[in-house]
């Protein structure tokens, strides 16, 4: 996708560094961030410099890239790539594109002859999943742009558009795409607490590309499916069991009640890398949690153009921050993959 006219990836491997965009900077700042070694990118990862399942993916598979570089080339080569696989798996527990992307670099290594073959097959690997994760994203927008009709208004949470992949996006790919062929869309974007990827950078996206949309607050999407002006959702997901059960961002699961009893159709967008056929259910699903910080204080701009970080909870009160949660397949009308329009208990295999 193009910003200022200028087309980018989300993330990218220039030699033996991996380059991202930062997305804890937008919308405020546009940068670019270049890591040096694995564990550089493993903090990124983990810091959320690069979020969204697709984008975290691409960058493991880098990062992991990146271990097969830089191992030495004698007696501690196993362990060193051991140890570099563990470090980026330890990152983020529920995005199954990590595992998948560490996985696919790790065995392309591990199938070469020499060490010289395994650095040439991991960097190779790493770009082909990058390419791949572009490409399904453009595939489900051409799939899920059927489901979208003319003035359509169309609800999502989080941020699975384009910077959560590493082009296009899951939910937000369909409605690109959509746009492209001329239909008219309106998207509410929920605003998505604690970390606000849908004010902060669903927002971002969408009016990068021309469509208009409107930032709601988290709690108002119940009111607007009851008054009957949303007529679909699209949300992502981080990781879907084999079962059809999707986890995705917290919040998600509210949405899928809203829309189940207010008769809005509820779709989630996810390349096959998403789903994992060694969860029979999302109960099998690790779901994150991370710092109460992030409910208990919230960053911005400031009127007078500072970046600061401000409490918004009283000295001393605690907080649970679970970053995902598991929507039971039976409220999922269908899930859109590259590969086309799938009733959740009929899922393709990730390849
Ligand atoms: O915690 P994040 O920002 O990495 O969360 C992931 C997400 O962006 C969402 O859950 C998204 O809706 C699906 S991932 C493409």
């Amino acid at each position: 996708m193009k910003v200022n006219g200028v087309d980018y990836r989300t993330v990218w491997m220039q030699g033996s560094t991996v380059r991202m965009i930062d997305q804890q900077r937008l919308p405020h700042e546009f940068v670019i961030v270049s890591l040096p070694t694995h564990q550089h990118t493993a903090e990124a990862i983990r810091a959320m410099v690069v979020r969204g399942a697709g984008a975290i993916g691409a960058a493991a598979g880098y990062g992991m890239a990146q271990v097969v570089l830089e191992a030495p080339a004698g007696t501690d080569y196993a362990t060193y790539i051991a140890r570099g696989a563990e470090t980026l798996r330890r990152t983020r527990p529920t995005a199954q594109d990590l595992f998948y992307a560490v996985n696919r670099v790790l065995a392309a290594a591990q199938a070469a002859g020499s060490v010289d073959a395994a650095r040439r097959a991991a960097v190779a690997e790493a770009e082909a999943l990058a390419d791949a994760n572009a490409a399904a994203g453009e595939a489900i927008g051409r799939h899920g742009a059927d489901l979208i009709s003319d003035g359509a208004r169309v609800l999502t949470h989080c941020n699975a558009g384009w910077l959560a992949f590493v082009d296009w996006g899951s939910a937000l790919a369909p409605i690109y795409a959509a746009a492209r062929q001329g239909k008219r869309v309106f998207v509410y974007a929920d605003e998505t607490r604690p970390r606000c990827q849908g004010a902060m950078l669903t927002a971002w996206e969408l009016a990068g590309e021309g469509i208009d949309h409107a930032i709601i607050a988290d709690n108002a999407a119940g009111y607007l499916m009851h008054r009957g002006e949303v007529d679909l959702v699209i949300v992502g997901s981080d990781r879907i069991a084999a079962n059809g059960d999707v986890a995705n961002k917290i919040g998600t699961y509210e949405k899928a009640l809203c829309a189940a009893a207010n008769d809005v159709p509820f779709y989630v967008a996810a390349p096959t890398s998403t789903i994992d056929p060694a969860c029979p259910t999302g109960d099998d699903i690790p779901i994150e949690e991370r710092s109460e910080d992030e409910v208990l204080y919230i960053s911005g701009k400031t009127d007078a153009g500072e970046i600061c970080r401000v409490r918004i909870a009283p000295e001393g009160a605690r907080a649970r921050n679970p970053a995902f949660d598991v929507t039971p397949a039976r409220y999922v009308r269908a899930i859109i993959t590259e590969y086309g329009v799938h009733a959740p208990n009929a899922l393709p295999r990730p390849r």
